[in-house]
């Protein structure tokens, strides 16, 4: 046995617990041998690591299904987001990008990826801006994606940041960027110059997947235009190529500010069609209702309806110290936490959905096969001092265990304040209660 974890308290998915505690033994080979229920009489193997988790929450690792890796530790280069809209951001960026070389992409992606490691996040889709005649970037990331690829998986998304027509060239640089190794096929239809192409722009995409047995995963919708209905295209190429959840819409802000006629439509499509919706809530808190007086839109998709409609959303993070967001590090239990209240997920029986959506609802938009912290699966996983998803999200925790395919990759020990408080003895605060 290389490691065993004692007396963890299992997340099974859709913030849910196993009934009782386990034991979770990794073998020698790096895969899961078993999970068992916790028995404190029994005594712990001889060898391997040992874990004692006190109660502690096993998980499968944190999932990020919505990145940029390429533009992440940008912000302010060469010049500060002063309006802070999604278009100014995107202005910001064309400039950024004439600069970029291979070493600048590689040190800042390999330094957030760093980050999310660290705070036990073992996958990752990030989208690649391939409007760049050299495409640097995308070569740049299939480069760190083979050397994280012991540690961690990496999905890049061939995305056309400044358009697939609008964009001199931009179908062949779809087609390179295939060719090159993308992983995804993305789009941007709400960016085109026209509603026409916007629709020809999404058929691109759908094709192109297609030809190379891909997915899709189209940038949709990011924009507080109630008109802009992109979505209901995607949805229909995806429920008629078949791809179906093999195909994800980001962002669908414009969804935000939907009638409940065309909504009620919408919810019926997306459910047939089986694709994911990816909310990223720090981007688009910034981003939207830049345009509006009050009252200001919130500027997200329908979280709570989707939701309630059987359709997949996870929550991304989007932006990492760039043009569109100046902050961030890459926690998944922040994204989470802004995201539940950004949308209103804040029932008791909500909030553990919150944490679903950055493991196991995330992992379905990425498609991970062996996902999960069962027998014979990679031993990957994250052990978080907190009882519950609820109470991991509550206090914001980090991982005192980040594991790799049964190997240690991270430790954290747990933050410890204490306080000296009047007419009583220095004591430790710990932001629990019974
Ligand atoms: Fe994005």
């Amino acid at each position: 046995m290389r490691m065993i974890v004692r007396g963890a308290r299992l997340h099974t998915g859709e913030g849910r617990l196993a009934p009782g505690p386990v034991d979770v033994e990794v073998a020698e080979d790096g895969r899961v041998a078993r999970v068992v229920p916790y028995d404190d009489q029994k005594e712990p193997p001889a060898t391997g690591t040992l874990i004692e988790a006190h109660g502690d929450l096993i998980s499968a690792p944190f999932v990020e299904p919505h990145i940029h890796l390429d533009t992440a530790l940008t912000a302010g280069e060469p010049r500060p987001n002063a309006s802070g809209t999604l278009w100014e951001g995107i202005a910001c960026w064309s400039e950024r990008k004439q600069s970029l070389t291979r070493e600048d992409v590689i040190a800042r992606a390999t330094e957030v990826l760093r980050w999310q490691a660290a705070q036990g996040v073992l996958y990752v889709r990030t989208h690649c801006d391939v409007t760049d005649d050299r495409l640097v970037a995308l070569d740049a990331l299939a480069e760190v994606r083979d050397r994280v690829r012991e540690v961690m998986t990496l999905q890049i998304v061939a995305f056309p940041q400044e358009g697939i027509l609008s964009f001199p060239g931009g179908g062949k640089l779809m087609s390179e960027a295939v060719a090159r190794g993308a992983d995804v096929v993305g789009a941007i239809p709400h960016f085109e110059d026209t509603r026409e192409d916007g629709v020809a722009s999404l058929h691109l995409a759908f094709e192109l997947a297609e030809r190379h047995g891909l997915r899709v995963d189209a940038h949709c919708d990011e924009i507080d235009d109630e008109q802009s209905r992109f979505v209901e295209v995607l949805a229909t190429l995806a429920l008629r190529s078949g791809l179906g959840g093999r195909a994800t819409a980001s962002h669908t802000t414009a969804m935000g500010s939907y009638n409940g006629a065309y909504s009620y439509k919408l919810q019926r499509l997306l459910r047939r069609s089986g694709i994911n919706l990816v909310c990223n809530p720090f981007a688009n808190l910034n981003l939207q209702g830049r345009f509006d007086g009050y009252p200001r839109r919130r500027g997200l998709t329908q979280v709570k309806e989707m939701l309630a409609a059987g359709v997949n959303v996870a929550f991304g993070h989007d932006d990492v110290m760039d043009p569109w967001n100046a902050l961030g590090t890459g926690n998944p239990l922040q994204t989470a936490l802004m995201g539940l209240y950004a949308a209103q997920l804040t029932g008791a029986d909500e909030i553990p959905t919150a944490f679903s959506m950055v493991t196991d609802r995330a992992a379905r938009v990425l498609g991970l096969e062996e996902y999960g912290i069962t027998e014979g699966a990679p031993a990957s996983f994250v052990l978080l001092p907190a009882p519950s998803p609820a109470e991991a999200l509550r206090r914001q925790v980090r991982p005192r265990h980040v594991v790799s395919r049964g190997h240690l990759l991270a430790t954290t020990p747990p933050a410890a304040t204490h306080l000296t408080w009047p007419d009583e003895p220095p004591r430790e605060v710990t932001f629990t209660h019974p």
